[in-house]
C-alpha cells in the first residue's frame, strides 16, 4: 500500500473553493430565471463539484447540477490521448449557460473535448473550472477560466482524484510515494 504525502490540505481547498465560487458568481451569465447549469465531469470532479455548488449557493448563485463522464484510453497514470464522452448529461444543453467542472487540467485533451462537445450541443456559453492545473503538461492549447491551484508535474490523488480507483476519498490532495 503506497503512502500519500499531503500537498494541499482540506482547509486550503475549502478556502480556495469559496474563492472560486465568488469569482464564478461575479461573472456568471444569466438567462432569465434559468439557473447556471453546473456540469460535473465524473468521476474525478465529484467531490469538488459537490463542494463547489454549495459554495456557489453561499455566494448567492443558485445552480442546476448535472454530470457527464469522459473516458480516455490508457492505464492508471498515462493515457493514449483519445478522449470520448462515455456518459452524456441528461439535461438539455441547448441555449444553456454551462459551468464545466473538472478535477485537473493535464494534457488539456479532456477539457478541449468537453468544450467542443458542449459547443456542438448548442450551449449559450461555457466557462470552465478546474481544481488543479498542471500547465507544464499541456499538449492541447487550452486554459480553464477558473483554476484552484497550479501544481508541478506530479501525479496527485485525493479529493476525488484517483490512482487506479484508489484514494478518491481522501479529504486532501496528495502525492503517491511508492
Ligand atoms: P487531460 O485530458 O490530460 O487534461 O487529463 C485530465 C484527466 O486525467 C483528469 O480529469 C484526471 O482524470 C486524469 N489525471 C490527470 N492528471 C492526474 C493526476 O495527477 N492524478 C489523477 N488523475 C489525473
Ligand atoms: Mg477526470
Amino acid at each position: 500500500m503506497p503512502d500519500v504525502e499531503q500537498l494541499i490540505s482540506a482547509e486550503q481547498i475549502a478556502s480556495r473553493v469559496a474563492g472560486i465560487a465568488r469569482e464564478v458568481a461575479g461573472v456568471a451569465p444569466r438567462n432569465g430565471s434559468e439557473d447556471l447549469l453546473v456540469l460535473v465531469v465524473l468521476k474525478g470532479a465529484f467531490v469538488f463539484g459537490g463542494d463547489l455548488v454549495r459554495a456557489l449557493d453561499g455566494a448567492g448563485l443558485p445552480t442546476e447540477v448535472d454530470f457527464m463522464a469522459l473516458s480516455s484510453y490508457g492505464n492508471a497514470t498515462t493515457s493514449s490521448g483519445e478522449v470520448r464522452v462515455s456518459c452524456e448529461p441528461r439535461a438539455t444543453l441547448a441555449a444553456r449557460h454551462v459551468l464545466l467542472v473538472d478535477d485537473i487540467l493535464d494534457s488539456g485533451r479532456s477539457l478541449a473535448h468537453a468544450h467542443a462537445y458542449l459547443t456542438r450541443s448548442g450551449v449559450a456559453s461555457t466557462r470552465s473550472c478546474v481544481l488543479l492545473d498542471k500547465p507544464s503538461r499541456r499538449v492541447v492549447d487550452v486554459q480553464a477560466d477558473h483554476v484552484g491551484f497550479e501544481i508541478e508535474d506530479r501525479f496527485v490523488v485525493g479529493y476525488g482524484l484517483d490512482w487506479a480507483e484508489r484514494f478518491r476519498h481522501l479529504p486532501y490532495v496528495g502525492v503517491v510515494s511508492p
